[in-house]
This record gives C-alpha cells, sequence and structure tokens, in this order.
C-alpha cells in the first residue's frame, strides 16, 4: 500500500509508508492549510508540521491571470517590473489531485562510503492551488525511504507566474518533545560552519545550521537537512516554540530569500531517521535525492591522498605571501614532490604560489591573481617535475571572498592549471561576506559555488572547495566536488585561542558535519610538540591520528603533517595504507560525542579498515569481526595506543602488532584519552 486517500467534507488525509512500511508520512489538508507528520514503528517523528512559502511575485509576460491575481490579492506595492502582488501561500490551498509512485533500483558511485545505492522508496505527490480566484500552482513531493523522508516544493510553469521572488519558507518540523540537538549557530561565529557542536534541548537553541542531529526519549535518532541546493537560499532552522523550528532560508542583503522563475523547485527538506546513532552515517537518503551524474565522463576523478605546503602556513613556520619564509618557493615544492613520490602520495597542494597573499588578503581579496606566480615560484618547473614522479600539484584559489575577481579570471586560472596537468583545485572564501555583502549561504553563494564546479568540470579538473556553502549531495550530480571544510577542521589546532578541537569533537562529527558530506578535516599530525598559540595543539594521540583517516571520509585526504615530521616514523605506513574511497562503510559502536568505532571496505580490494576513537575519556572496545566475510583469515596490522599515550601528556606512543583474525572473533582494544586505533585488515591466501 502507498497511499490512502481519506477525503472528508473539505479535508483531506493522504498517507505514503516506507517500503518496509516502518516510516509513515501522513499529509493532511484542513481548512486549507498544508501539513505533513511522521512516524516512525508508531513513535511520532514529527508532529502536525505547517508547510508553504510566502512569495512576491514579479510581472513576466503579464498576462490576464496576473492582472487578475494582483486584482485579487489587493496588495499591489510596486511598479510594473516587480513587486507587484503578494502572496502568503501559507494561508489556503485547495487540492486538485494526487499521484503516487515507487521505485526499487539502484546506483553506482565513481567514489564514495559505499559502491553501490539502494533507491527504494514510495512517492505521493500532492498538486495543491492556493485558495482565491487565480490560485497559484503548488505540488508538494514526498519520498519516503525506509531511512528517512525527504520532500521538496515544486511550483509549475502556470500563466501568471513568471519571476517569483521568495520572501519566506514556512516548512515547520515540530516535534513531540523538547528533545536533546546537536547544534551549530548561524553565522554568529563564522560563516562557514566552523564551530563546535552544542548539546542542548531544543528550547536552549536558537537558529542552527542544519545537519542538525536530534535524539529523542524514545531512542530515535534524527537528522534534518537538505538535498541538492540547487539555485536557492541554504536552509537553517529557526526556533518558534520549545519543539519547533520553521526553516529560516539565509537572505540576500537586500532581505530576498530567493529570485526565482516558474517553474523551479525547492532543495529536498530531509529528515534522517534512525534507531541507533550509525544510522545516520550509513543513511544514503541525501544522495539520492540528488540529480544523477550530468558528466558525461568520470574517468578522470580520482580520489587520492595528498600533502601540501600548507601547515608550515598555520605554524607561521612558512608565509603564503613573499618574504624570507616564502613557504611556495619552486625548491620546497620540489621537496614535497619527492617525498610524494617516494611514499605513494598522488599529490602536493601548493598554497601561496600566486600573487595577492601580501597584505590584509583575507579583508580584500581583490588583489588575488589566479595566474601570475610569484618570482620564487616556477609553475612549470615544479609540475613537470611532480610529472615525472608520477605525482600531480594540487592547484590553489583563494579568493578572499572576492567572487566577482575570481569569476572573471576562473576560465583563464582553470585553463592554466589544465595546461600543466593540474587536475584538482583547491578553493577557498575567507571572509565574512561574498563580495562584501552576500553570505557564502545564501542564493548569491550557492550559484557562485555551482559556476566554479561545472567549469571546473569542463577543464576536467576536481574541487576541495573551503569556506563553502554546505555539502547537500551535490557530488553525486558533480563527482569533481570532492570535497569541502565546512566544519572545524584540524587547523583550528594550529592558531584557535580556545585551546584547539577537544577530544569529543571528532566523535560529533560523523553524526553532524559528516550528514553534508566528505569533509576535508586534513588528519595526520605527527608532531605535538609546535606551539603557536600557547596552550592549543592538536588534542588527540598520535594512533586517533590514525584512526582518523578511517572515521572522517574524504576522497581527497590530507596528510596534513610536514615531510619531515613523517620521516622514519613507522606509523606513517597506515597513512601510506589506508584508501580514501569505499565499497562498504559499518558503524559497528557508538555514543555520540563519546566514541565511534567504523569499519569500511577498500574500494580497490577485499581489504576492511577499522577505526575507533574516544573522546577525553579512555575506554576498552570489544571490537566483533562478524562483517568480514565467512572462512577467510585475515592479516589485522594494529596501530594502537601505546603504553602511556595520552593526548594531554604523551600523544606519540603507537604500539604496531599483527595477529591473525577472522569473522567468529572478538577482540579488544585499549583506547587513551583522546585516543584511537586504527586497523588494516588483510585477507589472508
Ligand atoms: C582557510 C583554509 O581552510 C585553509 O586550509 C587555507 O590554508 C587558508 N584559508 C588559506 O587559503
Amino acid at each position: 500500500m502507498i497511499s490512502v486517500l481519506i477525503p472528508s467534507c473539505n479535508d483531506t488525509s493522504l498517507q505514503v509508508n516506507s517500503p518496509d512500511e516502518t516510516i509513515q508520512v501522513r499529509f493532511t489538508l484542513k481548512d486549507g492549510i498544508p501539513r505533513y507528520i511522521i512516524t516512525k514503528n508508531g513513535k511520532s517523528v514529527i508532529e502536525p508540521s505547517a508547510i508553504g512559502f510566502v512569495l512576491r511575485g514579479q510581472s513576466g509576460n503579464s498576462t490576464d491571470h496576473s492582472t487578475d491575481r494582483r486584482t485579487d490579492q489587493g496588495t499591489d506595492q510596486g511598479t510594473d517590473q516587480e513587486t507587484d502582488h503578494k502572496t502568503d501561500l501559507g494561508t489556503a490551498y485547495r487540492l486538485v489531485s494526487v499521484e503516487e509512485s515507487s521505485a526499487d533500483g539502484s546506483w553506482e558511485q565513481p567514489w564514495g562510503e559505499f559502491r553501490t545505492i539502494a533507491d527504494r522508496h514510495n512517492e505521493l505527490v500532492v498538486h495543491l492551488v492556493s485558495a482565491g480566484r487565480n490560485g497559484i500552482l503548488m505540488d508538494i513531493r514526498f519520498r519516503v525511504f525506509d531511512d528517512g523522508v525527504g520532500f521538496r516544493y515544486a511550483f509549475p510553469e502556470q500563466p501568471g507566474l513568471d519571476s517569483v521572488v521568495v520572501m519566506d519558507e514556512l516548512t515547520q518540523f515540530t516535534f513531540p518533545d523538547d528533545h536533546q540537538v546537536w547544534w551549530i549557530p548561524v553565522h554568529s561565529e563564522n560563516s562557514y560552519y566552523e564551530s563546535l557542536y552544542r548539546k542542548s534541548q531544543i528550547s536552549g537553541t536558537d537558529t542552527i545550521n542544519t545537519p542538525a542531529t536530534f535524539e529523542t526519549h524514545d531512542g530515535l535518532y534524527l537528522a534534518i537537512h537538505e538535498a541538492n541546493l540547487t539555485d536557492f537560499a541554504s536552509m537553517t532552522l529557526r526556533r518558534t516554540g520549545a519543539r519547533q523550528y520553521v526553516s529560516e532560508l539565509v537572505p540576500w542583503s537586500n532581505g530576498v530569500k530567493v529570485y526565482a522563475k516558474a517553474p523551479f523547485e525547492s532543495p529536498w527538506r530531509t529528515i534522517i531517521i534512525g534507531e541507533e546513532p550509525g544510522d545516520l552515517v550509513t543513511s544514503t537518503l541525501v544522495l539520492n535525492l540528488n540529480d544523477p551524474c550530468k558528466l558525461d565522463d568520470v574517468s578522470w576523478i580520482e580520489p587520492s591522498k595528498y600533502i601540501g605546503i600548507w601547515w608550515g602556513m598555520h605554524l607561521e613556520k612558512y608565509t603564503w605571501g613573499q618574504g624570507p619564509d616564502h613557504g611556495a618557493t619552486t625548491e620546497r615544492v620540489m621537496r614535497y614532490i619527492d617525498f610524494a613520490g617516494e611514499h605513494g602520495l598522488d599529490g602536493v597542494l601548493v598554497e601561496g604560489w600566486n600573487r595577492g597573499w601580501d597584505g590584509n588578503w583575507s579583508e580584500d581579496g581583490t588583489k588575488f591573481s589566479f595566474t601570475e606566480s610569484y618570482p620564487d615560484f616556477d609553475l612549470e618547473t615544479v609540475a613537470s617535475c611532480a610529472a615525472d614522479k608520477n605525482v600531480r600539484l594540487i592547484g590553489h584559489h583563494e579568493t578572499g571572498g572576492a567572487v566577482a575577481n575570481y569569476e572573471k579570471q576562473m576560465e583563464d586560472a582553470f585553463a592554466l592549471y589544465q595546461q600543466h596537468g593540474v587536475n584538482a583545485v583547491k578553493t577557498g572564501y575567507v571572509n565574512k561576506y561574498l563580495d562584501g555583502s552576500e553570505w557564502h549561504d545564501g542564493q548569491y553563494g550557492v550559484r557562485h559555488y555551482r559556476k566554479v564546479v561545472e567549469t571546473a568540470a569542463r577543464y576536467r579538473i576536481m574541487i576541495d572547495n573551503h569556506e563553502p556553502v554546505k555539502g547537500t549531495g551535490l557530488q553525486r550530480t558533480y563527482p569533481n566536488l570532492m570535497t569541502q571544510e565546512g566544519g572545524r577542521g584540524q587547523e583550528y589546532d594550529a592558531w584557535s585561542g580556545d585551546g584547539g578541537n577537544p577530544p569529543s569533537h571528532t566523535t560529533i562529527l560523523p553524526f553532524t558535519r559528516m550528514l553534508a558530506g566528505p569533509f576535508d578535516f586534513t588528519p595526520g599530525t605527527f608532531d605535538f610538540g609546535y606551539r603557536v598559540v600557547e596552550g592549543t595543539r592538536v588534542n588527540t594521540t598520535l594512533a586517533k591520528q590514525l584512526a582518523l583517516y578511517v572515521i572522517i571520509f574524504s576522497p581527497q585526504q590530507m596528510a596534513s603533517d610536514l615531510p619531515e615530521n613523517y620521516e622514519g616514523n613507522p606509523a606513517f605506513e597506515f597513512i601510506k595504507q589506508v584508501p580514501c574511497t569505499w565499497s562498504d562503510t559499518k558503524v559497528l559502536d557508538a555514543v555520540i560525542g563519546e566514541y565511534v568505532t567504523m569499519a569500511r571496505k577498500d574500494w580497490n580490494s577485499d581489504e576492511w579498515y577499522i577505526g575507533s576513537i574516544t573522546n577525553e575519556t579512555p575506554r576498552t572496545i570489544e571490537l566483533d569481526f562478524s562483517f568480514l566475510e565467512e572462512g577467510l583469515d585475515y592479516r589485522a596490522e594494529i596501530y594502537a595506543d601505546g603504553a602511556g599515550a595520552d593526548y594531554l601528556t604523551n600523544p606519540e606512543p603507537v604500539k604496531i602488532t599483527y595477529r591473525v583474525v577472522h569473522a567468529g572473533m572478538h577482540m579488544n582494544v585499549e583506547l587513551a584519552p583522546g585516543g584511537g586505533t586504527a586497523i588494516r585488515l588483510v585477507p589472508l591466501p
């Protein structure tokens, strides 16, 4: 059964269930107000919550209808071109018709946390018309999967609705209870989600970013986010009651939320529903709600690990700009290339090679040139040296938020890189605003970031986007969007005034930030002895740094420390071996904010890898190897916290041991305070 239609007088109630019948979505239209309700196995997930938009129409190709509508609404406030009617679509609707369908298929990813993604869902489309003589047509499309629910709005082509200004979205998320929520604030700390997660009750929050993750009293884990953010503003959640949020779209500087042209669709509003924290991690809902790949050929898209002229700048050992300590000199880059070649790493990121870094680059990015090198850096020489060593440069475009300056140079900049065999570029937008006035996560930013990914694809270039708009699964459509920042990464452990990321941070990320997609977190610290800011450094043990390669997914994965800190350390072997794309992922055990253990299968072989991490509390984790293939023995290469390891006092000791394990076995691992364990499992012949 997909849906039930229960018309009673003017009221309507429609239901659509997940294929496994555990999730039920009900759509109701009562007194003209559309609402949705979600339950999971009879437990309330979302209580009746209203849905809709506030639009301000513009008369495009004016028709009789649009003239009528303006008269009908009686709120003509503007010129002929714009603002000639205001329509609160939250008021009243009539049901026009209903469609239902279902899908049971699967699709393959070019890289990811799973090779194959099952797409099983039931769909209900409700066609509505707003009340009044010249009502506006609006569809709501619900898709219900076994792992959650997505719904989106569509405004079909219709007479009188041409250009549209979205002033507000009215989607409510009403919970049955004042749940616990893991959240970060919107814009108050920075514009690009680089905050530590807080845990509080809903009533202790104000406006929060998505993904926002909830734990209910009856044992459910929920994550609210969005999928396929295309030419729209991102959604944040504004608290409107002890148990309720409403969608708050990030505005343009003039207050408008979205400029659109019918026909158009909103991004999907997504609610992942799980019974264990790990269900959030393994959910594929967001990917399933994105469009299939738009690139004809993806053979050039290759996950890889990289080092970089990077940490040295954050440690204030080198500079981005010119001077005696300039980092990106030809000579130093060649040394890094040698190191990468020797150790089988594919890429060397080079930051600070191009002109524009001198002075206040993060306040005024208009001086950046993306094609002119500093005199002590020779792109041609280093690119050919890299090619000789089977290594590639990773390019860098820091814009300082000056998007217009970047867009003017973008084609030339990508063409230059392509000409030198550079097929991956890290972009950056350090500034509170883009072009002095627009948020990174408003429609302005969303349009720009998409333009970069599409342009880069034409030059066969992969993108690692820092200071981005949050990920919403677009890597399905554009798999050259490899990874993003959009979270508080390890760089904070160099210069943050607050002591750096606490040990709990990485035990929260898999259930929050990571639901938005790959994260260029930059793990890999081996030297804990630096002091840029007294009291601030990486708050983990070295073994936990290794485990993060399994826990934090990024198909472009950095070995972030200086090459000299890896030389001669046997633990580096794990970083050399660990894959950065996986054919399968399992969360073996987790308590959000306390510990996480994951197992992931290599994309290219039958090897498995395990990462287990803890917060500041030491603990013993019992590993259950039942996920391994029955009947096979595996050589386990175990990188565990060594004797006396402690993230505060003694982070370095790593004990490397080997043993044979198989599916029926259990094994205890000891995690030090702030510690972790990384294991490689190689099937034995
Ligand atoms: C901030 C980025 O996150 C960091 O990785 C980069 O090195 C600097 N901006 C400079 O672009």
